[in-house]
């Protein structure tokens, strides 16, 4: 059963969610200019722009975990350089990180980031899917063991035309070239799909001279060719903000000696055992050698220094760490999860405690979680909603688990409270975290999602190297306009511009909306007489997914429903979710089951996780209480108790399924 976690809130913390600035936009200027790269060497592509001034959007606080104790630990003293319109928590940012990185250069963080780490796509040409499973049903049509599929989810495309694909990541790289601080550090992880270009592109932005390192992780799974030399490594490329000045432990991330060499530590004193060396290293713990017997002083005269076995080698730029294994404690069932083992090495080598961390392709949250682990403060982003929720899952357990561990320590001896500062589990930076949104991506973060089923139904076959169009239908090129908005004259000028930088294109066209505007209407019948008198060859057709008969029945969304009941007695509130249905999943299973009729006994298999708010004002949601079952096939408990706050107050309990739908249930108790 999932362990429910209950955090009594104070009123001072919520009066602290109620007059926080960010609840409301943060006016702030609205553009910000960046600084040109540092040049030499320079690559080029079709349509390459300098980025001069981004503009900036307001952000709102959507989540908030401030579970108890969270504010009774925070060393004020360590948040002076943190902007005051945040909280002093972590950041979780959701929406395009361009907009957000540009968000927080104009709030307040120009400069203040010691260290960056990313993971971003890499141009695979690959849908990242997320396999969605049932909790923990074992249902009466299926073979015992086995639980029902939901299939798969997408969490993020990463197909692009090569040269959108080098501007989105020259935009990028600039904005954290500007947040990062003099002493700071830039990891970017890809492959070997990119890593040339991905290079250039950093010598350019942060000049040859601040390169570090080009670290290969090494690992032994995947890979089945016969043809090629099987890939077992990635590449992270380091690169500092100022080479000289930046964040270098090296004596955190030494690493141990290999068994054979261990053997040459042949001697020992009351330090442990040494070997002697002949000269010193620079930066090394290494102690020097006294009173050594006179024949070392003949194997090695001049400075000699005794290296002990403990204090390990120096780091190297080959890392072997395996991937994130199935079975792990740390895995979510996020795709390219990278493992902790990684993080823990750049974090621990490139920042101190309580630094600035960002990682603004968070994913499933592997950087935060670190971050979290390793007593930095961390920035976090994803434009993925699925990466938004399986972050702060994964960050509330991570929190709890500290706050029940540092509690038990503080009631504990001083001796074994100084333990808690132990290089390797140093005091967390807080205990706590705030969810934001710049723009709302609700609806275009399942932009991948509808573009993949509008393709299935209509039956438009997806072209991957095309820049501008998105597929075919028969000899008919497709251009889907995302859902967000109904297809306008603007959409239809860039088409129209599309067709004229392509003088030999004389194919039709379909675009596919969700909507369109009246205008759009006369833009088309405009170009239709065009057609007639034989000025354009290409003849474009609508599909408005909305009102399609033939193609529009897949859009139509039956919204999850809950019944819960929440009462109160005197100082004590009950929730009790009596039921949760998700028409969605019932109809995925539909689908995958055949013959099969799906028999789904209990509504928590649905249902991911549950968070309540005790005293919810209808912006922020604070979490006074998450039920997160730790293992997969846990369920939520369903029946909660919580201490009630004085007065009458609004209680709102958020219900999460397993497709990453919503359902928020308010009542006046
Ligand atoms: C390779 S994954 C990161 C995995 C992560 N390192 C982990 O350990 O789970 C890349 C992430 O970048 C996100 N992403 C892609 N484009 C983005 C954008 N423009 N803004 C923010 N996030 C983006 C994707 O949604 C995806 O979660």
């Amino acid at each position: 059963m999932g362990q429910a976690r209950k955090v009594k809130k104070k009123t001072t913390e919520r009066k602290t969610a109620k007059t926080s600035t960010v609840a409301e936009p943060v006016v702030k200027p609205k553009e910000i200019t960046i600084k040109g790269t540092k040049g030499r060497p320079m690559l080029t592509w079709v349509g390459k722009r300098p980025l001069r001034n981004v503009p900036v959007f307001p952000a709102q606080e959507i989540e908030r975990f401030t579970p108890e104790g969270s504010s009774l630990t925070i060393d004020e003293n360590k948040w002076n350089d943190w902007p005051d319109t945040y909280p002093k928590a972590g950041l979780l940012f959701h929406g395009d990180n361009k907009e957000v990185l540009a968000h927080l250069l104009a709030n307040g963080f120009r400069g203040k980031v010691k260290l960056v780490c990313i993971d971003p796509p890499f141009d695979s040409g690959a849908d990242y899917v997320r396999k969605v499973n049932l909790r923990g049903i074992q249902g009466k049509a299926r073979i015992e063991g086995e639980t029902y599929t939901v299939g798969e989810l997408i969490q993020y495309t990463d197909i692009w035309a090569n040269d959108n694909y080098l501007q989105f990541m020259f935009e990028r790289l600039m904005l954290f070239k500007e947040l990062l601080s003099n002493e700071g550090t830039l990891y970017l992880h890809c492959d070997d799909t990119k890593a040339h270009l991905l290079r250039c592109l950093l010598d350019e932005v942060f000049g040859a001279e601040n390169f570090m390192n080009e670290v290969l992780w090494l690992f032994r799974e995947r890979g089945i060719s016969k043809t090629t030399w099987n890939r077992k490594h990635n590449n992270i490329f380091v690169y500092a903000k100022s080479l000289g000045n930046q964040i270098f432990n090296v004596n955190s991330v030494r690493d141990e000696y290999s068994e054979e060499t261990k053997k040459k530590f042949k001697y020992e004193d009351e330090n442990g055992r040494y070997q002697i060396r002949g000269r010193n290293i620079p930066g090394s713990p290494v102690r020097q050698a006294d009173g050594l017997r006179p024949e070392h002083e003949e194997m090695y005269p001049g400075l000699t220094y005794r290296q002990y076995m403990e204090d390990g080698q120096l780091p190297v730029d080959w890392w072997e760490i395996p991937l994130v294994n199935k079975a792990a404690k740390e895995r979510t069932t996020y795709p390219t999860q990278k493992p902790e083992e990684l993080m823990y090495k750049i974090i621990l080598a490139s920042s101190n405690n309580n630094d600035i961390v960002l990682d603004s392709f968070i994913g499933s949250g592997t950087t935060a979680a670190v971050a979290q682990k390793l007593g930095r403060r961390w920035i976090g982003c994803d434009i993925n909603k699925g990466a938004i929720q399986t972050t702060s899952k994964r960050l509330q357990s991570i929190i709890t688990e500290q706050i029940e561990k540092n509690t038990k320590k503080a009631s504990q001896s001083k001796l074994e409270l100084d333990d808690k500062n132990n290089e390797n589990e140093p005091s967390p930076a807080q205990y706590s975290f705030a969810v934001y949104r710049v723009n709302d991506y609700d609806l275009q973060i399942q932009h991948n999602e509808a573009v993949n089923l509008a393709c299935e139904h209509i039956g438009i076959t997806r072209n991957r190297s095309d820049s501008f169009f998105d597929g075919t239908l028969g000899k008919r090129l497709v251009k889907i306009i995302p859902f967000n908005h109904p297809l306008s004259p603007l959409d239809l000028e860039q088409i129209k511009n599309e067709l004229n930088a392509r003088p030999g294109e004389d194919r039709d066209i379909v675009v596919v909306s969700l909507g369109k505007e009246l205008a759009a209407d006369a833009w088309l019948e405009e170009w239709n007489r065009m057609r007639k008198k034989g000025d354009v060859p290409n003849k474009i057709e609508v599909i408005e997914l909305r009102t399609d008969q033939k193609y529009g029945t897949f859009i139509k969304h039956e919204p999850a429903r809950a019944r819960v009941s929440i009462s109160r007695k005197k100082d004590n509130i009950k929730v009790e979710i009596k039921d949760f249905i998700s028409p969605t999943i019932i109809e995925r299973l539909k689908q995958q089951s055949g013959v099969l009729q799906p028999q789904i006994d209990d509504w928590r298999s649905m249902v991911d996780c549950v968070m309540i708010d005790t005293a919810y004002i209808g912006d922020v949601f604070n979490i006074t209480l998450s039920d997160v079952p730790e293992k997969k096939n846990d369920l939520v408990n369903g029946v909660y108790e919580l201490p009630a706050p004085g007065g009458e107050t609004t209680v709102a309990v958020k219900i999460i399924d397993m497709l990453g739908e919503e359902v928020v249930v308010t009542s006046d108790v």
